[in-house]
């Protein structure tokens, strides 16, 4: 087989944290073979089977294990769980300068605030996740879009380009200039979902109680008010659509708040219903239901994170 051709305009870029987000990421840039893709991991990897709507395939990784052997690259695609961010700093310290773009393929609003302590002064991309990803072995993610676009980014300079730099791959990226309505949108979604599974054990299937969904509707409103209030565009009636999505959702299927309660491990508590109430403080809206869940979660998710250690 022939090499592809190496254009001008080849980037390097490192992949943080090769989970089911960051591994489809990684293995479907390296396939492109425009630019030259590194993955940053905790464990070795040679290759790295993706699946995907498409079929299978496998490509051979660059992977670093060590931050102090990772050099400043053009992108960097930061692909850790939110309370994760803090342990990929020293990925990131020596990844980054300030000519280095990163995306924090991440849930959450606030993912600048969150990221900009560790990249010493890089441009970051806030990119909201559209996409499911598995990781079914350390070498092996599934993918699987579930909407029109995989990706979401603001229409800024970043935002373009990192489209752009997607563009190669089947990862739909839109670009949009109303981020702050879809970054709230979002977040409603997982202000229920997360919670209520993962305090209730239960999967979707919880939503179809009549008592689960007043305190959705109830949790939601506190939620669209703070949003509102940050810019965020949302429908007079987006609480009955957010649960009306959620309740759509398989039965059978849960968050990734329920699998890590479930696997006794830390999970996201800050970027979701912690942004919720933090942006309830900074605007002076009472969020006492969401506060109730965030008191709740810390506990258990604080627990798990001191056993785990
Ligand atoms: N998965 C989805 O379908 C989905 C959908 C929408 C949004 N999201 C969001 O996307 C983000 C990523 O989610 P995910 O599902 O891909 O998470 P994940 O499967 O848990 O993957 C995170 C990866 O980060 C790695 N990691 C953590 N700390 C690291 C460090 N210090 N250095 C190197 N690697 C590190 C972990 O490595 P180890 O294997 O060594 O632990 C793991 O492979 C999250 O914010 C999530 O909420 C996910």
């Amino acid at each position: 087989m022939s090499e592809p051709p190496v254009s001008p305009q080849r980037l390097s870029i490192a992949v943080v944290g090769l989970g089911g987000i960051g591994g489809t990421a990684a293995g479907l840039l390296t396939r492109t073979g425009l630019h030259d893709v590194t993955a940053c991991v905790r464990k070795p990897l040679e290759r790295l089977m993706v699946e995907g709507p498409d079929g299978a395939f496998e490509v051979p990784l660059t992977a670093l294990t060590d931050p102090a052997d990772a050099r400043p690259v053009d992108w960097v695609l930061l692909c850790t769980k939110t309370h994760e961010t803090a342990s990929a700093g020293p990925w990131l310290e020596r990844l980054c300068t300030p000519s280095t773009t990163v995306a924090a393929l991440q849930n959450g609003i606030d993912h600048v605030e969150r990221i900009a302590p560790y990249v010493n002064g890089a441009a970051i991309v806030p990119a909201l996740v559209y996409y499911n990803g598995e990781r079914l072995a350390p070498d092996h993610v599934r993918y699987k879009p579930v909407s029109e676009n995989e990706l979401v980014v603001p229409d800024d300079a970043g935002g373009r380009a990192f489209a752009a730099l997607m563009g190669d791959t089947p990862l739909h990226v839109l670009v949009s200039a109303d981020f702050v309505t879809l970054k709230w949108r979002k977040l409603l979604v997982n202000a229920i979902a997360n919670p209520i599974t993962a305090l209730t054990l239960q999967r979707f299937a919880v939503f179809e109680r009549p008592d689960i969904q007043l305190l959705s509707l109830a949790i939601l409103d506190e939620a669209g008010r703070v949003a509102r209030v940050d810019g965020a565009g949302l429908h007079d009636d987006e609480s009955q659509r957010v649960l009306k999505m959620v309740r759509g959702f398989g039965a059978n299927l849960s968050t990734s708040t329920y699998f890590d309660r479930l696997a006794g491990r830390p999970f996201e508590v800050e970027a979701l219903t912690g942004a919720i109430v933090a942006a309830g403080e900074r605007y002076g809206i009472a969020t006492p239901l969401n506060g109730l869940l965030l008191t709740l979660l810390r506990a258990i998710s604080e627990e798990n994170a001191k056993t785990q250690t």
